[in-house]
């Protein structure tokens, strides 16, 4: 089942949360930074030992002192207008984090929208690409939350998903 929840991720009690991280996966502002802040000093420890992640990838690691279990670290592309691979690349990262997640056996995810702060991606576009990702995995979840930070993401995510239906 996919649900649209508005409200701040790192309250999620899901197996894993994904993180909108940056290639370096030392933690930086938006939803990394209450990431880190909520799961607290072991993660930047742990997370320094990964060696970085591409863009498009995704990495896993202990929640620590969050509700979730894992915390699933993907790096969103940089809008650059959209004839860089930005779609291809921010597809990636709802599919690589699913199958990450299921290989460690979570039943319970909760995305943010992936690149649509600071990486400047348009919010209807990059909605649009991460509920066709989830509908492919749908089946393998019990759960799948959009999680949106503000009102006006979690209706629209509620409109597209009505639409995909
Ligand atoms: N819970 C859920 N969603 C949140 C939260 C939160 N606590 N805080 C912010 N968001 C939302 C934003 O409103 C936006 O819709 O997460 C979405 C992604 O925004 P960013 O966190 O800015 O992530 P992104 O656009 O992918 O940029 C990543 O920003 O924080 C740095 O280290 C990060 O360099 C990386 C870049």
């Amino acid at each position: 089942m996919i649900e649209v929840l508005q409200g701040d991720i790192v309250c999620l009690e899901v197996d894993a949360i994904v993180n909108a991280a940056n290639n370096s996966l030392l933690g930086g502002g938006g939803v990394d930074g209450a990431i880190h802040r909520a799961a607290g000093p072991r993660l930047r420890e742990y997370s320094s030992r990964l060696g970085g992640c591409p863009t498009g990838g995704a990495k896993i690691s202990p929640g620590f002192d969050l509700l979730a279990q894992f915390i699933v670290h993907t790096v969103g592309p940089v809008w650059h207008g959209g004839n860089r691979g930005e779609p291809q690349l921010l597809d990636s990262c709802y599919r690589s984090s699913m199958q990450l997640a299921l290989e460690n056996e979570a039943r319970s995810i909760a995305f943010p929208s992936v690149s649509t702060g600071a990486y400047r991606y348009p919010r209807s576009d990059a909605a649009t690409i991460a509920i066709a990702a989830m509908r492919d995995y749908e089946a393998c979840f019990e759960r799948i939350v959009c999680c949106c930070f503000s009102a006006a993401d979690a209706e629209l995510y509620r409109e597209l998903l009505e639409a995909s239906k």
